[in-house]
């Protein structure tokens, strides 16, 4: 991304863009080691912009997403087998980071932010923010098998912690709403086959209060203010 020279030093709050101007056309600032005087000089990232010799860094702007993330999509950044990953998805002009991941076929709600105080808070285990996921599962769990799914059970050697569900609409794929609030992986797709019904699909429409609402598959959006504040309460 690159941005004239003048907006660079504002946003870094050196001075106000009419100030900053000053500044270069008094020949006061470097980019790379050069002095500037051009008003219309361009910064690249990565380059070094100096003020009287001392380095200035852009103040880096705190950018929170929601993304609808569609099945087929991996959450990491890169990955070898080169399929698409969320990032592809996301022009915001800043390198943004997933809080937590959904498989590759799962879809649903992705929070995006390069807020790493806020990514720790919400993914730490401590501290329990709930996730909601609508499940279509193979048959129909019975009353039985819902209790054992609420009350915790053996996924591997981990013992799950009391979760929620409840049938949708029943069919040959049923349809379930789970609540859980750990986040092991392929959680929900193991605590269902742990009670005998297998997931066909998979989407997480809430974390905590924050819904995925009508955002539309492979868009995002900023989070508002409210929303914002609301998850560092968490
Ligand atoms: N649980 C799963 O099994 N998969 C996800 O992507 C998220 C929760």
């Amino acid at each position: 991304m690159s941005v004239r020279l003048q907006k660079y030093l504002a946003d870094a709050q050196v001075a106000s863009r009419r100030k900053a101007e000053e500044m270069i056309t008094e020949g006061r600032v470097s980019v790379n080691g050069k002095t500037i005087t051009e008003l219309g000089t361009k910064v690249e990232d990565g380059d070094t912009v100096c003020v009287d010799g001392k380095e200035v860094r852009p103040a880096e702007k705190l950018i929170y997403i929601m993304l609808h993330k569609p099945d087929g999509y991996v959450t990491t950044a890169k990955e070898q087998f080169g399929r698409p990953a969320v990032l592809d998805l996301v022009d915001c002009g800043y390198r943004v980071y997933p809080v937590g991941r959904l498989d590759y076929d799962t879809s649903g709600l992705l929070l995006l932010t390069n807020d790493g105080e806020l990514t720790y808070k919400l993914t730490h285990p401590k501290h329990n923010v709930e996730k909601t996921y609508i499940a279509q599962v193979e048959g129909t769990p019975t009353e039985d098998e819902m209790k054992h799914f609420r009350e915790g059970l053996e996924i591997e050697d981990y013992k799950t912690a009391p979760a929620k569900i409840k049938i949708l609409k029943k069919g040959t794929l049923t349809t379930l709403k789970i609540v859980i609030h750990e986040g092991k992986n392929r959680q929900v797709r193991k605590m269902c086959e742990a009670i005998g019904h297998r997931v066909r699909r998979l989407k997480r429409v809430a974390t905590g209060s924050l819904s995925l609402g009508s955002l539309e598959k492979g868009k995002y959006r900023y989070l508002t203010d409210k929303e914002i504040e609301y998850l560092k309460t968490l």
